[in-house]
């Protein structure tokens, strides 16, 4: 008797588009390591994010600044070898396609090569049309990245929600048209308000995804550390914290300092 396997159907970006036409919402969260990866991959994420929020949650940075594009490309190999069925996004870092296409296409052509991911995200609209061109017409899949975009933030001043005036709110409209007509596969919109992320998602085809644009897009993006409660001074509304992780590991470490003080652990089973 033969043992059927079961099929692991991999996420592609051709299988988000039709998610979208069938009213599916699509599902992601970050990732920046092969065991997390591991277990949000097994409950089944449809989109891994090897975001540059790495440079906060992993190394401890202020900004997404920081990040090179080698720390990049580690993080996304150790998510790219644990995952199976999510389609794996790496964030292109800051410095490596503003403003000069050809670097954007380097940059992303060693992620590809390096990492083994499936597809990029940039952060901006009309101003990094070139670079978005040059790493598309290389066969490389991109994902748009609009509204608030972490890597302004010094432009920005701060992190409070984006497009709430008419002026910024159209431009952000043009600039997603824009994406979708170069090319793109989806579009993260961060931060702005409800009503503009139902009304970006409705006028493009391919999928949205949001954090903070409300309910009316196509799919939600949280960062994992936050979702799971491990960063515990970041509470945005937008925010929903599954568990307190950073509570259940001190509380768990607390459990084990005082076992190895008291010569509890280990005991007798727990040696050779
Ligand atoms: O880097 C990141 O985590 C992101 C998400 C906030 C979308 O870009």
């Amino acid at each position: 008797m033969s043992v059927q396997k079961k099929e692991i159907k991999r996420i592609t970006t051709h299988i988000l588009r039709e998610m979208k036409e069938n009213g599916e919402k699509i599902s992601m969260l970050t990732a920046y390591d092969f065991s997390m990866a591991r277990i949000l991959d097994d409950a089944g994420i449809d989109i891994l994010l090897v975001g540059d929020s790495a440079s906060n949650v992993m190394a401890g940075h202020e900004t997404t600044l920081p990040i090179t594009l080698n720390d990049m490309i580690y993080h996304a190999s150790a998510v790219v070898r644990a995952v199976k069925r999510a389609l794996v996004v790496v964030d292109l870092p800051f410095g490596t396609y503003q403003g000069d296409s050809k670097s954007a296409l380097k940059a992303a052509i060693r992620i590809m090569k390096e990492s083994g991911a499936h597809a990029v995200k940039l952060e901006g609209g009309k101003e990094v049309k070139d670079s978005v061109e040059r790493i598309l017409s290389a066969g490389v899949p991109v994902m748009g990245h609009l509204g608030l975009t972490p890597q302004s933030i010094y432009k920005f001043g701060t992190y409070t929600v984006r497009a709430k005036e008419d002026e910024e709110a159209q431009r952000l409209r043009e600039d997603a048209i824009l994406l979708e007509s170069l090319g793109c596969f989806a579009i993260v919109l961060e931060k702005i308000p409800a009503t503009l992320g139902k009304q970006v998602a409705q006028s493009v085809g391919i999928p949205v995804i949001g954090i903070g644009a409300g309910g009316g897009v196509d799919g939600q993006v949280l960062v994992s550390h936050d979702m799971l409660g491990i960063n515990k001074e970041f509470r945005p509304r937008f925010l929903r914290v599954y568990l307190d992780l950073y509570d259940d590991i001190k509380t768990a470490v607390e459990h084990y300092i005082r076992d190895v003080k008291s010569n509890d652990f280990p005991s007798e089973k727990e040696q050779y």
